[in-house]
């Protein structure tokens, strides 16, 4: 099987190649440009498709051919897209039964990308013919490194609502369920008296008036992954029938909720995401980090690719921030810490027209006598010393339990209180632990949990019960589980499992939970003994073999267990019931579990100065306006040389990475 890395040496640095917006004496002075900033790897043609094949069934690869010659002999390697995000024109008209329909049942417009139904027979067709064709032609090309299947897939047409969509549906549940009777115990619709007749009845969940059957919905998010996921499968079997390179496409973790990556992970070579910092946050860069642990758990810990970041503002959020001196830096070595053999960016070149002209580039509108390209070009220098890296693993010690079936479950309407958020919960703990220095592995439930020492589930509300044994025997067998509230409620069609919560999880965490107190909007409440405060939910907890770590000292659990701790077998299971305050509360107790699990990790860091150990190389990352001196750091800097013997000063905003010996104390 076609394998990773992509390029016969070093990280790959480049990025979206769009040269058909240019005349072709700027391809010249681009492949230069390229060749100053140490680009090796540019994605090309991801939306040529209406260009390669202006009318149906009729092909001009002129552009295309002299493209890849052109970065071939400029020593460039291409990363070649399918265009299929984007049918041309004329498929729209020619096909109007593949539009894309949304909820409330308005066919979407054209003018635009990824307005197809991805069931669209019409559609299934039209790519392979293109990809058919684009494989035929250039498996051999030597400029070739790589396929670059779509773009984005569900990006804007996750869920289809069009009369193929439902077709397909119902072809989907008789193929999961049989008979209608399986589907309608597993959906429970007694309830309402909703019970199918047969799978004729079965609709998709469309716009309706109120608290639309729950397994429905969550069975037509997992249709629409499959249905996604078809459509990658046809166009890399097809590939594979010209070329043995490998193949792969962009995903958006953890940025694009209806894509179930863990389904997407194993059909990829290799796992390749795009990340945008989120300008509203006030330190996007744990965002970052979160999505980059979450890029190398998918990938199975294997390196994995950025394959598209911004060098400076993205064109499509209310306030598009440009990056601080120095932020680009920062987050490209950030993602490369933490697992990518690989730098790339939207785009190579900023346009001059279409939707995305205002997005940043390698190439910004200001030319090279910018900021942002001095440093693209002393990054592309960065990269190449960085090349020892390539290859090498992150170990964690700790793992976050992540499941996009639970996100989406926890989100359905009428939940126990609005503020219950999947992304919030996994956020304060995944944050929480960065301050704390410790690198992450995330989990499926249902993973082998052992390499961990320490297993946390912040938002575990769907689990289902052979996942939850699991988290059992890890247990049992000596591991440390930590949960947060309304986890292990229901199961995978969102029936609570039978008698007191939290049901797949009591027996681990020895508690039962007797009844939900969620709080009022800005309502907390105290804990005792130590000085946190709790937000968001209280709930009466029953101890049933743990033991209370902290009781509410007020609100309507005052005097029943907050925090409780259950030894079983040699482990133990802590239980929180409240969203902790981050700054005190959380950290607190999960510098206590972490200790308690014997977790290692280095102590006394200022809380901005980001830590990742990859292979024998550490990364040490200053968030922070003022320098950080981190102790216990023996070795050589990658980027000066600079030997260190016992520690390293970090300078505000900057990066160094040593080649160390020994681990820092
Ligand atoms: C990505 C997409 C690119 C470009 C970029 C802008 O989601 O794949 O084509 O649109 O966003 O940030």
């Amino acid at each position: 099987m076609p394998g990773y890395p992509v390029l016969p040496e070093g990280l790959a640095y480049g990025g979206d190649y769009n040269p058909e917006q240019w005349p072709e004496e700027v391809w010249r002075e681009d492949v230069r440009l390229m060749r100053e900033a140490g680009v090796n790897l540019v994605t090309v043609g991801v939306f040529n498709w209406g260009l390669i094949e202006p009318e149906e069934g009729e092909f001009d690869f002129t552009r295309l051919d002299r493209i890849l010659d052109l970065l071939h002999s400029a020593g460039v390697y291409a990363d070649l897209a399918t265009p299929t995000s984007s049918p041309p024109t004329w498929f729209r008209r020619r096909y109007p039964g593949s539009r894309l329909v949304d909820r409330e049942g308005h066919v979407l417009g054209g003018g635009s990308r990824h307005s197809f139904c991805p069931s669209s027979p019409d559609y299934a067709a039209a790519s392979e013919r293109i990809v058919t064709a684009l494989a035929e032609r250039y498996a051999g090309h030597p400029a070739l490194a790589m396929w670059h299947v779509h773009n984005e897939y569900g990006w804007a047409n996750a869920h289809c609502y069009c009369p193929t969509s439902a077709e397909a549906f119902r072809a989907w549940l008789r193929d999961r369920y049989g008979d209608v009777g399986a589907l309608n115990a597993a959906w429970g619709t007694t309830f309402w008296g909703l019970t199918y007749g047969s799978f004729e009845e079965v609709e998709p969940p469309v716009a309706a008036p109120v608290g639309v059957i729950p397994g429905l919905q969550l069975d037509f998010m997992r249709f629409s992954v499959d249905a996604h996921i078809a459509c990658f499968r046809r166009e890399r079997d097809t590939i594979r029938r010209f070329s043995d390179l490998p193949v792969t496409t962009n995903f958006m973790i953890p940025n694009c909720k209806p894509m179930d990556y863990w389904r997407w992970a194993g059909e990829v070579d290799v796992v390749a995401n795009d990340h945008y910092l989120d300008s509203s946050r006030a330190e996007p860069h744990i965002e970052l980090a979160m999505a980059a642990d979450l890029s190398r758990s998918l990938a199975g810990g294997r390196p994995w690719m950025l394959m598209e970041h911004s060098t400076g503002a993205v064109n499509w959020q209310p306030r598009n921030l440009a990056k601080r001196p120095g932020e680009m830096r920062r987050n490209t070595l950030a993602h490369v810490a933490r697992g990518s053999d690989s730098a790339m960016f939207f785009q190579w070149r900023a346009s001059r027209y279409g939707a995305e002209k205002f997005h940043s580039a390698m190439v910004p509108h200001a030319g090279t006598g910018s900021r942002i390209w001095r440093d693209v070009v002393a990054l592309g220098a960065d990269l190449r010393k960085l090349a020892e890296v390539r290859g090498a693993r992150v170990t964690a010690e700790v793992a976050l339990v992540w499941d996009w079936e639970s996100y989406w479950a926890l989100e359905l309407e009428w939940r126990p209180s609005s503020d219950l958020r999947f992304r919030e919960r996994m956020e304060a703990y995944y944050e929480a632990l960065w301050r704390e220095h410790v690198t992450v592995d995330f989990v499926h439930p249902s993973a082998d949990l052992s390499p961990y020492r320490l297993v946390v589930a912040p938002s575990s509300y769907l689990l289902g019960e052979e996942p939850a044994k699991n988290l059992h025997r890890y247990v049992e067998a000596g591991g440390h589980l930590l949960v947060s509230y309304f986890s292990g409620i229901v199961d995978e069609n969102d029936t609570i499992h039978a008698g007191p919560y939290p049901g797949a999880l009591r027996e681990v965490l020895g508690v039962t939970v007797e009844e939900f107190h969620p709080l009022r909007e800005d309502e907390t409440v105290t804990l005792e003994p130590f000085p946190a405060t709790g937000r968001i939910w209280s709930e009466r907890v029953r101890l049933a073999g743990a033991r209370a770590v902290h009781e509410f000292a007020d609100g309507p659990d005052a005097g029943h267990p907050a925090v409780t701790r259950h030894d079983l077998g040699a482990g133990s299971a802590w239980y929180v019931s409240t969203a902790l305050d981050p700054g005190t509360g959380l950290r607190d107790l999960l510098g206590r579990v972490l200790d308690h699990a014997g977790v290692s990790r280095p102590r006394g860091l200022p809380d901005t100065l980001e830590l990742v150990r990859r292979g024998d190389h550490l990364f040490l990352i200053n968030h922070a306006e003022t320098p950080a001196t981190v102790p216990g750091v023996t070795g050589t800097g990658v980027f000066d040389g600079a030997a260190y013997d016992g520690s390293a000063t970090v300078p505000a905003g900057g990066v160094v990475v040593v080649r160390t010996q020994a681990p820092p104390s």
